[in-house]
């Protein structure tokens, strides 16, 4: 009951600021998409796994011969974390997704539109363009990235492009 009634006394409230009220929340919706940072299932450290001797493609397996880098499932965690190898409880979650028989809901930090294609076997295999160019230090990464290092607008492509005189055809990067 306290709970409603201080719900209650915040909505009049909120009923008195009126207009301005209205404004700002207007503004708020407005900036929402872009500031609504990411949070992964699983709080992964990648500095500590790359001090342990893990190669980026350790994880990311088909980085170098697919568009796509992948985002690490259960099975290759399990490898090491089958049994507890330190006290934390963000590790005890590996083996809960394990027994539950389900995937690690990763969520996609770094996405672009469906209609841009963008292929990792090109940028990092082939033109070996290292990861941190687009993503940053990830090896001194002690969290998940709640954003990705740059807004991938078209213009973020064509900088490169331009320079590395890489396509600026629009079929080439819309197909
Ligand atoms: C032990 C496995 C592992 C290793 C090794 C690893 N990563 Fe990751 N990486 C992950 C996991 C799990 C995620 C998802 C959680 C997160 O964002 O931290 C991820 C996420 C990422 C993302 C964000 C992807 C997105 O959603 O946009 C990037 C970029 C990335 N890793 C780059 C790297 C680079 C570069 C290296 C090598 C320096 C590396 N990773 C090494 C497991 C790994
Ligand atoms: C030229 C810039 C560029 C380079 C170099 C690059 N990436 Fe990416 N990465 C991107 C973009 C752009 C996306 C989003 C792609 C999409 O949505 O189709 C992405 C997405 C990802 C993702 C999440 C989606 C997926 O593909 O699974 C991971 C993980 C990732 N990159 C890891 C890496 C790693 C590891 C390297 C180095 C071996 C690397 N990237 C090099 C630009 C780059
Ligand atoms: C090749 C072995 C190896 C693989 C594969 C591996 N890890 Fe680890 N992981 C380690 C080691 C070693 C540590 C301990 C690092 C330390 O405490 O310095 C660790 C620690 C952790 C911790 C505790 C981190 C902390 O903050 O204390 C989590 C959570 C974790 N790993 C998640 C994952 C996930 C998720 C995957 C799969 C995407 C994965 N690991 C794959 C070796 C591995
Ligand atoms: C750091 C530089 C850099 C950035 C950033 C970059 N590219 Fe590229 N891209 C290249 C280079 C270099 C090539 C290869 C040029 C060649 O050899 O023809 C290339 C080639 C391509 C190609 C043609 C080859 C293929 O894989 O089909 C596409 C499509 C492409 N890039 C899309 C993108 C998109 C989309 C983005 C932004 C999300 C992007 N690139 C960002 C450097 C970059
Ligand atoms: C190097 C890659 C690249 C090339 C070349 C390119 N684009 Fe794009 N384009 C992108 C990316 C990435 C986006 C997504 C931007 C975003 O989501 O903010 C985009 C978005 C767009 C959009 C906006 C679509 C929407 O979602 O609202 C239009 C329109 C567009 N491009 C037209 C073109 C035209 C016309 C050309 C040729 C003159 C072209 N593009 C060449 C990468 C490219």
């Amino acid at each position: 009951m306290k709970v409603l009634k201080t719900l209650q006394k915040v909505t009049e409230r909120a009923g008195t600021i009126g207009a301005g009220g209205f404004l700002l929340a207007f503004v708020l919706a407005l900036l929402w998409p872009a500031r609504a940072n990411v949070t992964q299932p699983i709080q992964f450290n990648h500095r500590k796994h790359v001090d342990a001797g893990l190669q980026c493609e350790n994880c990311h397996e088909r980085v170098s011969n697919s568009p796509w880098a992948g985002l690490p499932q259960v099975d290759i965690c399990l490898t090491c974390h089958e049994q507890p190898i330190t006290e934390s409880r963000e590790e005890e979650k590996i083996r809960d997704f394990a027994k539950r028989n389900e995937a690690i809901p990763w969520k996609q930090v770094n996405q672009l539109p469906t209609h841009v294609y963008f292929s990792h076997r090109t940028h990092a295999a082939s033109k070996q363009i290292a990861c941190a160019v687009c993503h940053g230090d990830m090896e001194k990464a002690n969290a998940p990235p709640s954003a990705p290092l740059f807004k991938w607008t078209m213009t973020a492509c064509m900088n490169c492009h331009e320079k590395q005189h890489a396509t600026e055809d629009c079929n080439g990067c819309h197909r």
